[in-house]
């Protein structure tokens, strides 16, 4: 039997462009992105559904509790900014793999970073100014009366 040869490519080497190589930086994102959010989905499935009443104790003061602790606000604010970051590329790419038209393509990938950086923008928001006593009536649990008195 003999061995296989493979044809030599017929499309000579692009030459190099000057600047920064943008898809090169995008494909390093996903890969190094997808190794932390592993990290961070786990350990937020891990503290939230595992430990203590795992989804039963998950409730307004649970959420509440959290959003108090700079710690759980980082870890959040950081899955929320490389997830969306994350999506927003992975969907890039679809959209430059399938869509043919010119003026689609650039309407569709202008708006996944539209919406990317909006959902980035609020959520960043209602993590670092959630405040539990906002929403306070005389019906509201006794804990948190206590807590905004
Ligand atoms: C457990 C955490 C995650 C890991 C390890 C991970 C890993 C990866 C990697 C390595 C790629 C590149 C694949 C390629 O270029 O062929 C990718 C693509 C992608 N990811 Fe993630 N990812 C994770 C979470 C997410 C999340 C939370 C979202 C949504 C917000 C998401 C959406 C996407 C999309 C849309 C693509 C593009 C798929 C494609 O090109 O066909 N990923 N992911």
């Amino acid at each position: 039997m003999s061995a296989a040869t493979i044809a030599d490519p017929r499309t000579p080497a692009a030459p190099r462009r000057k600047g920064p190589n943008l898809e090169k930086a995008g494909w390093i994102y996903m890969r190094v992105s997808g190794v932390v959010l592993v990290v961070l989905i786990f350990g937020h499935l891990f503290v939230n559904l595992m430990l203590g009443e795992g989804i039963h104790g998950i409730d307004f003061a649970f959420v509440a509790g959290k959003f108090a602790t700079p710690f759980w606000q980082w870890w959040d604010v950081l899955m929320l900014w490389l997830a969306l970051i994350h999506g927003a590329n992975g969907m890039r790419t679809i959209v430059n793999d399938y869509v043919a038209g010119e003026t689609t393509r650039r309407i569709l990938v202008a708006a996944l970073w539209v919406s990317a950086a909006f959902l980035i923008l609020l959520g960043t928001l209602v993590v670092f100014t959630f405040d539990p006593c906002l929403g306070l009536s005389q019906t509201s649990p006794e804990w948190l009366q206590e807590v905004c008195a």
